[in-house]
């Protein structure tokens, strides 16, 4: 295996690929606990570990993405039991802990004075963004290193979520140690994030775990804003979730300088197509959503598109998450 190389500013010039196995997930534990960069797959997107407790460590979470430093971080865990030693859970946490984790729900919950999570994971704020995920090497990985790891999403600033290691390298290789694969993600969209440090549960961010489910177990959770303003969710930035093409919503036709991002029976006569789900799934489609943005991107320029045209995804389950983020990646150039 091959030695990263460290600059004297942190600067990585070579990014180890891993295989989950045993050696594999033993060197990537050994760079977390060294204060290095490892992103590492998780049900939903590949998230870009570092050890919480580390301020060097996360700073060069930032440095790597090239993220606006006042976007708080999610701190990832293997347990519930860990998660409640940096924050104090409600009742509602531990009843939704119980329901969803591991999986893709995040909760904002009041940070706990005595907590070694650095201050700058959390961007300074007196809450902090915690989550179990699901993937079963996140979680060998996460109680291996037995400490919280950050996991923003492991891209560039501003660019597409990654659904598989070949994206996260093409984004973000010679710049972190080393990135575990996993393989493709199943859930393909980041988690639900749901802020319950305020008088009752607030959703901050549309995600994997479909509002429906949430609100059958708790009842009605308030929603902000979508649209990006002043942010009580800084991730929430619109272009966030851009690819380098311009993206048009709601097509119902289609032109030969366009790729076309289809759900349901496509729309014909497209440059490029790619099918979230072909029969209609939004399950299927979800896990699909970055995979098929980044694809018709890379092709699409290849091709000299004009654009992405999107068609329309229906307002329910896990398509309220999928349309938060196209709404993103068109508002962007809007
Ligand atoms: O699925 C996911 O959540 C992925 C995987 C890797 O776990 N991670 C992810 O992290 O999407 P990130 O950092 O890209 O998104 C974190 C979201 C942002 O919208 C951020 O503003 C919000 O959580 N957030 C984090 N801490 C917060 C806090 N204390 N208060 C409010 N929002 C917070
Ligand atoms: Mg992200």
């Amino acid at each position: 295996m091959e030695k990263s190389a460290f600059s004297v500013s942190g600067v990585v010039t070579k990014t180890e690929c891993l295989k989950p196995d045993a050696p594999g997930l033993a060197r990537a534990t050994d760079l977390l606990r060294a204060g290095r960069l490892v992103a590492f797959a998780t049900e939903t997107v590949y998230g870009l570990g570092a050890d919480a407790t580390n301020a060097r460590a996360v700073a060069s979470v930032y440095a790597a993405k090239g993220r606006p430093s006042f976007n708080p971080l999610i701190c990832h865990y293997a347990s519930a039991v860990a998660a409640f030693e940096d924050v104090v859970p409600s009742a509602l946490a531990m009843t939704l802990a119980e329901a969803f984790w591991p999986g893709p729900l995040t909760l904002v919950l009041p940070r706990r004075p005595e907590s070694k999570v650095a201050p700058l994971a959390g961007a300074g704020l007196d809450t902090l963004a915690v989550r179990v995920p699901a993937h079963p090497d996140a979680l060998a990985l996460l109680s291996a290193v037995a400490r919280p790891i950050t996991g923003p999403s492991a891209n560039p600033s501003g660019q597409l979520s990654p659904t598989e290691a070949a994206h996260v390298i093409a984004g973000l290789g010679g710049k972190i140690d080393a990135v575990v694969d996993s393989g493709a993600c199943w859930v393909g969209v980041e988690s639900t994030v749901l802020d319950l440090s305020g008088s009752g549960p607030v959703l901050l961010r549309p995600g994997g775990l479909a509002l429906e489910d949430i609100e059958r177990l708790i009842g009605p959770v308030a929603l902000v804003e979508i649209d990006p303003g002043p942010l009580r969710s800084p991730g929430m930035l619109a272009s966030h979730y851009a690819p380098r093409l311009p993206v048009r919503l709601g097509a119902i036709s289609v032109m030969a300088d366009e790729g076309l991002l289809a759900f349901g029976p496509p729309l014909l006569g497209a440059g490029a197509t790619f099918n979230l789900s072909e029969r209609g799934d939004l399950v299927e489609a979800a896990s699909r959503l970055f995979t098929g943005l980044h694809w018709l991107d890379a092709v699409g320029r290849e091709l000299g598109h004009a654009r992405i045209a999107v068609m329309d995804i229906p307002k329910v389950g896990l398509g309220l998450a999928m349309r938060d983020r196209l709404h993103r990646a068109a508002a962007a150039r809007a």
